[in-house]
C-alpha cells in the first residue's frame, strides 16, 4: 500500500503533465512517438497510419484495456516490458487510445 502511494507520486511528479483518463491525443502521442521502440514498428493500428506485422493487428484484435496494460508493462513474446521507460500514466493513455480507436469493449 505505501509502495503504491510512493510509485505513484514518483510517477506524477516524473511527469509534468499528467494524463487524464481518456486522454486519446496523449495516448496516440505515446504510440506513435514516445514509446521506444514504437508500438508502430510492430503492429497495425489505422489511426495511428501504422502497418506494423511483427504483432498482432491491433484494429482486429481489438484487445480491452486490461490486455494492453498487461502487454505493455510486462511484455509478451518478443515484445518488450516498457514498465521502466513509459509511465503509469503513459500506459494509462495508450491503454484508453487504443481502446477507443479499435472499438474494443472496456
Ligand atoms: C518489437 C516489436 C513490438 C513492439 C515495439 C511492440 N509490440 Fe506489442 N506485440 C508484439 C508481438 C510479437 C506480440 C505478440 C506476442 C505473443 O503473443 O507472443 C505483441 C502483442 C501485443 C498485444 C496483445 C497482447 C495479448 O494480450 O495477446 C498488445 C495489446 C500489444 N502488443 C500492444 C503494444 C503496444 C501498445 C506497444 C507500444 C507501447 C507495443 N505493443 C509494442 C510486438 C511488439
Amino acid at each position: 500500500m505505501r509502495k503504491t502511494v510512493l510509485a505513484v507520486s514518483l510517477s506524477l511528479l516524473a511527469c509534468s503533465y499528467p494524463a487524464l483518463a481518456g486522454d486519446t491525443k496523449k495516448g496516440k502521442q505515446v504510440f506513435t512517438e514516445e514509446a521506444q521502440p514504437s508500438c508502430t514498428v510492430c503492429h497495425t493500428l489505422s489511426d495511428a497510419g501504422s502497418s506494423g506485422t511483427i504483432g498482432p493487428d491491433l484494429d482486429e484484435m481489438k484487445p480491452s484495456r486490461e490486455q494492453v496494460i498487461n502487454a505493455v508493462t510486462g511484455g509478451v513474446g518478443i515484445m518488450p516490458a516498457f514498465n521502466e521507460s513509459l509511465s503509469s500514466e503513459q500506459i494509462e493513455a495508450l491503454a484508453d487510445y487504443i481502446v477507443e480507436v479499435a472499438g474494443a469493449t472496456r
